[in-house]
């Protein structure tokens, strides 16, 4: 079969990647990596060996299972095979094991199993001669291991005689056992804070510092590890008292002097349901635990049992280990998409190929930001850690940088906004980039309620809900739209009768007049709260005027940095921000901050100020609103001048109203004039 080129090298990259990691794991009991992804890699490069067999080379790292021996030590051969287990990741397979035996068992057999912590250490091999501790040795490749019996004399837990207590009779005249070496997790913990602290050599995790201290060269180095074990299994035994089954080992190994842990529990195969309860509750108990355990260990509680069932390979069929799903793997980074948040933040996100994590199906991950990437040097193409952890979203921890083809390319956040175009801009001093046109329809919704919000425009019946309702309407395009609602539109939504119309109206139509920093609150400028809003106005007391100011001038102002300074430039920089303006402007809403301002929020009267009509009014004729006017002590005039203080805009107004733009007169609409006189149709 002809092997593709990209099969190869990618072939030649596990290759490489997987030797280096584990010489790291190994030899060095340093990983960089968590187990989760040594074994995604170590499995993609079976899945490709299996397909293209020529590629199981015999230096391939597939082709050596178990570990590495250390040069050093004394090789020992094992009694007998030092098997390991298959897994179970779900209740359903720990059913289908539980089938399995069923079906080799002779009928009625009556089975018991026995459930034991899976604890994540070193496996050691213990041999006594007539209760003599006379041999210690490391797992290896389950046919050799390394003779560690110095350091393993170190270990406190670990009996040099048995039985420990007087009275329990005759030790047997040959023991080995089998057990797990480990390290507390507050032991682990409080050694790499103070090796931290020396700044010397701290361990990746519990297991690896318990397999490195064990395999030091020197025992007085061991001796002051805080290494303990659990004893598991009887290996072989010749004399004594015979256990006939699993759970009688347990307590037999106890009754010696080792430690076993209390832990171990029995279940009769009628409570087999019990014991998957047990399992699925275990995940989260297990975190309570002194020590890290990635599993548990079910086992046939009967020894002929066990012996009649036997074992494939280097796994016993009778013993399973039922494991919880990985919270790492690794996967390919397709691409990064940009997604616009309902503030304007873009978010980045990774779109993976997907890819099994905790359980399910991963295809995209967060990235959190752009600093993020940068920092970790995250590029699409790369290959992947992705960790899910949880409930919480998957995210991308980190690339595998040693596994580049020189194809990934660096990523860079796009300077528009992928939804609408719109300039992006980060602020000084802000992770985030945000698009900056308000009309944005990511954040058009949001835009709206925020704007009508009690702290902005204070709009009372347009909440969240109606914003919702009017974007998807098509009835607001942008927040001036709200001045341009019109009855007989909202009067065809459900729900709206008229007098839920009228009040919204009326309720729009007053806004039109709240003081200038309400406005500026309203116009979604980032950073720009009421406070803020209210501190630009004293400076700037017209919209226009705030318009044409610069960043130094703004940050000139004590109490507005350069963060604020540089959003509300962006912001005059987007052209459909300065849409939303004149069409604001043309609706009659309050633009400028006047000093009639004060008279008419004060509320009293419009006694001597003066207004200029234009355009058609929809229900007052002229002369009504004339009256009206004369009738609240104001004046009407034909012209707009400097001394107009309010246009009173009507549809298809005339060149009074450009004039009246020109010279930043207020103008307002039929509503404003209203709520302006405390008037009301009737
Ligand atoms: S029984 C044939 N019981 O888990 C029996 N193993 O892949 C095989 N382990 O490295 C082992 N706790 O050292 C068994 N209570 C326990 C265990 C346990 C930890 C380790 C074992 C081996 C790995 C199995």
């Amino acid at each position: 079969m002809v092997i593709p080129e990209d099969v190869a090298r990618r072939a030649e990259v596990l290759h490489q990647t997987l030797r280096y990691h584990a010489y790291r794991y190994y030899v060095l009991d340093a990983p960089e990596v968590s187990d989760a992804v040594y074994d995604a890699l170590f499995n993609e490069l079976k899945a490709l060996e299996t397909q293209y067999p020529e590629l199981a080379t015999p230096d391939s790292p597939t082709q050596r299972v178990g570990g590495a021996l250390r040069q050093e030590f004394r090789r020992v051969r094992h009694p007998r095979p030092m098997l390991s287990l298959s897994n179970a990741f779900s209740p359903e397979e720990l059913r289908n094991w539980r089938q399995r035996l069923w079906k080799l068992l002779p009928p009625e057999s009556q089975v018991s199993y026995v459930v034991e912590p899976k604890i994540d250490g070193l496996t050691v091999v213990l041999h006594y001669e007539n209760g003599h501790l006379s041999l210690g040795a490391t797992r290896g490749d389950g046919e050799v291991g390394e003779d560690i019996t110095a350091n393993l004399r170190t270990v406190h837990q670990l009996p040099l005689v048995i039985p420990v207590r007087a009275g329990v009779g005759l030790p047997p005249a040959r023991l080995v056992v089998r057990g797990e070496a480990y390290v507390a997790v507050d032991d682990f913990h409080a050694y790499n804070a103070e090796q931290q602290a020396k700044e010397e050599r701290t361990y990746a995790n519990p297991r690896n510092f318990a397999a490195g201290s064990l395999r030091q060269l020197d025992p007085k180095i061991t001796a002051q590890r805080p290494i303990r074990l659990w004893v598991y299994q009887v290996v072989l035994q010749e004399g004594g008292t015979m256990p006939t089954n699993q759970w009688e080992a347990l307590a037999y190994l106890r009754d010696l002097g080792f430690p076993v842990n209390p832990a171990n529990k029995r279940f009769p195969d009628d409570r087999f349901a019990e014991l998957i309860e047990y399992c699925l509750a275990w995940e989260k108990e297990r975190h309570q635990l002194p020590y890290e355990a990635d599993g548990l260990v079910i086992k046939v509680d009967d020894f002929a049992q066990q012996e009649l069932l036997g074992a494939v390979a280097k796994d016993p069929r009778w013993a399973i280990a039922y494991k919880y799903p990985a919270e790492e793997a690794v996967t390919k980074l397709l691409d990064i998409v940009v997604s616009v948040g309902r503030t304007g933040v873009l978010t980045p996100k990774a779109i993976l190929e997907p890819v099994h994590v905790g359980g399910v199906i991963v295809r995209n991950a967060t990235l959190h930001n752009a600093d993020y990437i940068a920092e970790k040097d995250i590029r699409i193409g790369d290959t992947v850690v992705v960790l899910r952890a949880g409930e919480v979203i998957p995210r991308v921890v980190r690339p595998l940088t040693e596994m580049r083809t020189g194809d990934e390319q660096v990523w860079k956040m796009p300077d528009r906004c992928p939804v609408c175009g719109g300039p992006v801009l980060r602020l000084p001093g802000e992770v985030a980039y945000y698009c900056m046109n308000i009309s944005c329809p990511a954040q058009l919704i949001r835009s709206v309620e925020h704007f009508a919000s009690r702290e902005a425009m204070d709009i009372r019946g347009l909440g969240g809900k109606q914003a919702v309702l009017f974007v998807e309407k098509g009835l607001v395009h942008d927040v001036a739209d709200i001045f341009y609602l019109r009855a007989e539109d909202l009067l065809a939504l459900e729900g709206y009768q008229e007098k839920r119309v009228n009040n919204l109206l009326s309720a729009i139509a007053v806004a039109k007049e709240r003081p200038l920093y309400r406005l500026i609150t309203a116009l979604q400028m980032k950073f720009v709260g009421p406070t803020t809003a209210q501190l630009l106005v004293q400076h700037y007391p017209s919209v226009e005027k705030l318009q044409h100011v610069t960043q130094e001038e703004l940050e000139a102002i004590p109490g507005i940095g350069p963060k604020v300074a540089s959003s509300v430039v962006g912001w005059f920089q987007e052209p459909r921000n300065l849409e939303v303006l004149r069409k604001l402007v043309a609706a009659g809403v309050r633009m400028a901050e006047t000093e009639a301002r004060t008279a008419t929020t004060s509320g009293t009267s419009v006694a001597g100020l003066t207004f200029v009509l234009t355009g058609t009014l929809p229900h007052l004729t002229r002369s009504q609103a004339k009256a009206l006017i004369v009738k609240h002590g104001g004046r009407v005039t034909e012209n707009v001048s400097r001394k107009t203080d309010y246009v009173v805009v009507g549809e298809a107004p005339g060149s009074k109203a450009r004039k009246a733009e020109e010279l930043g007169i207020p103008m307002i609409a039929e509503a404003g004039l209203l709520a302006l006189l405390g008037e009301s149709l009737s």
